[in-house]
């Protein structure tokens, strides 16, 4: 079931300032930033070649991130993202063995423009997990 390492999260207190650091002091490719309203947050990519680093800003009020900022104030990493073949399919297999998929339980469309969900932390060892179709 389980693919590629699609991307590893950072949430960030500012996204200009980790902009910065990854692009000027790295010297990393950096995407432009994306703001996505449904998901309360806006990112950039940057490209690392064998997977990409998501940095992760929170985008208005009730943000999924802000919680997790107010406790990493620098940031931190927030989640891993999997590809999978087939999501929904991925889905009914993991809530059958007991692992609890975040919101409506309904994938959403992502950063990549493909269809995503959350699987709780405390299912998988204190690591937010996202998947996404690929
Ligand atoms: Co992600």
């Amino acid at each position: 079931m389980l693919g590629r390492l699609n991307h590893v999260a950072l949430a960030v207190p500012e996204l200009t300032a980790a902009v910065a650091a990854y692009r000027d002091t790295l010297g990393a490719e950096v995407t432009e930033p994306q703001a996505l309203p449904e998901h309360g947050v806006t990112v950039v990519f940057v490209n690392v070649g064998n997977t990409k680093i998501e940095l992760l800003e929170p985008l208005g009020e009730g943000s999924p991130i802000a919680a997790f900022l107010a406790k990493n104030p620098s940031g931190g990493m927030h989640h891993l993202c999997y590809e999978v073949d087939d999501i929904l399919a991925a889905r009914d297999k993991l809530k059958a063995a007991g692992a609890r998929v975040l919101g409506d339980g309904n994938p959403k469309i992502g950063a990549h423009g493909k269809p995503v969900l959350f699987l709780h932390p405390k299912d998988f060892f204190g690591t937010l997990i996202e998947l996404e179709q690929s």
